[in-house]
């Protein structure tokens, strides 16, 4: 009896060893040497969070500069693009970032206006009559002068992106004059300027993040809101907001942001490969914005259920008016500095 069961033990240990030997598991090999082959340990991971779809000025730009860090970088940089809000949304984003959860960021401007009250100046309602405007004050002596603010909050700036002319969307009633702001339930993104915009109207500013806004339009809590076309036209919202006035009334751009630590972690090459990425794609970003905007255009014009209207030279001049008196609050609570650099930017 004893023989047999140390005969199994034998037999059994034997078994295992030659199984193990077959299997690799005690041999240890050098992973062969590839060149092109970017060790895990040296790859730089970049996850950025926004809240749009793919398909818009935003989305098609974070894909533009994941493709251009990437082929820079020899595939070092890897830059993992979350759209849509599904990692965080306009309220939460921002504190991500400093967290350090998230590496980066491209809030609009006007969400931006809560912790750097100065930056209203480009939301400022008919400051910019062209799109070569928008490029000059986004590229320009001013831009330089927001992005280094940014470190008063401790947030790396790297470069500011367009997206358009914002227009009204209505859900009811074509809005062509002042007097039918009144009473109107309209979203606005967080900030003062913009409440005080629709105040000055009469109407009743509602502010909503960007992924609350579908819901809140279908419970008819908000009928009008302003926004780009190419944010109205990929999310949907001309199907419940069909009434569009075409009043080019204000602008619609981004801050391209980092997490402080994270830039400072990054070794110089890799600085420069990202802000030249950006700096690279700067004029490419803002074609690409008009081009897109254009194009939503269009395919609204095509829709019978979409009606579209260009306010008229008078009644746009009504509207400017009725907002005058923004531009004092601005200067009051703004920087009257930033201001005058705005029109020094943009005055060719
Ligand atoms: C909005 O909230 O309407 C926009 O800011 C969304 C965006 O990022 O373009």
């Amino acid at each position: 009896m004893r023989f047999y069961l140390i005969s199994a033990i034998v037999t059994l240990i034997i078994l295992i060893t030659v199984i193990s030997f077959r299997q690799d598991v005690w041999q240890t090999y050098a992973l062969p040497y590839d060149e092109e082959q970017v060790g895990l340990n040296d790859q730089i991971t970049i996850n950025f969070s926004h809240v749009v779809a793919e398909n818009t000025p935003k989305g098609l730009a974070a894909d533009k500069f994941a493709q251009l860090v990437k082929e820079k970088s020899n595939g070092k940089i890897n830059v993992q693009i979350y759209p849509n809000g599904i990692l965080y949304n306009d309220e939460n984003e921002l504190a991500a970032l400093k967290n350090g959860d998230i590496q980066m960021i491209a809030p609009t401007i006007s969400k931006m206006t809560e912790a750097l009250p100065s930056w209203q100046v480009l939301d400022l309602p008919f400051i910019f009559e062209r799109e070569d405007q928008i490029y000059a004050a986004l590229h320009g002596e001013l831009s330089k002068t927001l992005l280094a603010e940014l470190s008063s909050i401790n947030v790396h700036g790297l470069s500011f992106w367009n997206n358009g002319f914002k227009q009204i969307a209505s859900k009811n009633e074509l809005i062509q004059t002042v007097e039918q702001f009144q009473y109107l339930t309209v979203r606005i993104m967080t900030s003062d300027l913009l409440s005080q915009q629709f105040n000055l109207l009469n109407a009743e500013p509602i502010s909503t993040t960007f992924n609350d806004l579908y819901k809140k339009i279908q419970n008819n809590e908000i009928l009008a809101q302003e926004n780009t076309l190419s944010n109205l036209y990929s999310k949907g919202f001309y199907k419940m907001q069909p009434q569009i006035t075409l009043s080019n009334h204000g602008l619609l751009a981004y801050s391209v942001l980092m997490n402080e630590d994270f830039w400072q972690s990054l070794d110089k090459s890799s600085q420069k490969i990202i802000t030249q990425s950006l700096k690279e794609m700067d004029r490419w970003q803002h074609e690409q914005a008009i081009a897109l905007n254009e194009q939503n255009l269009q395919q609204l014009q095509a829709d019978p259920n979409v009606t579209l209207y260009t306010l008229s030279k008078q009644q746009r001049e009504e509207w400017r008016v009725a907002l005058q008196p923004i531009y004092q609050s601005y200067n009051n609570i703004g920087n009257p500095q930033f201001l005058a650099q705005l029109y020094q930017d943009i005055k060719n």
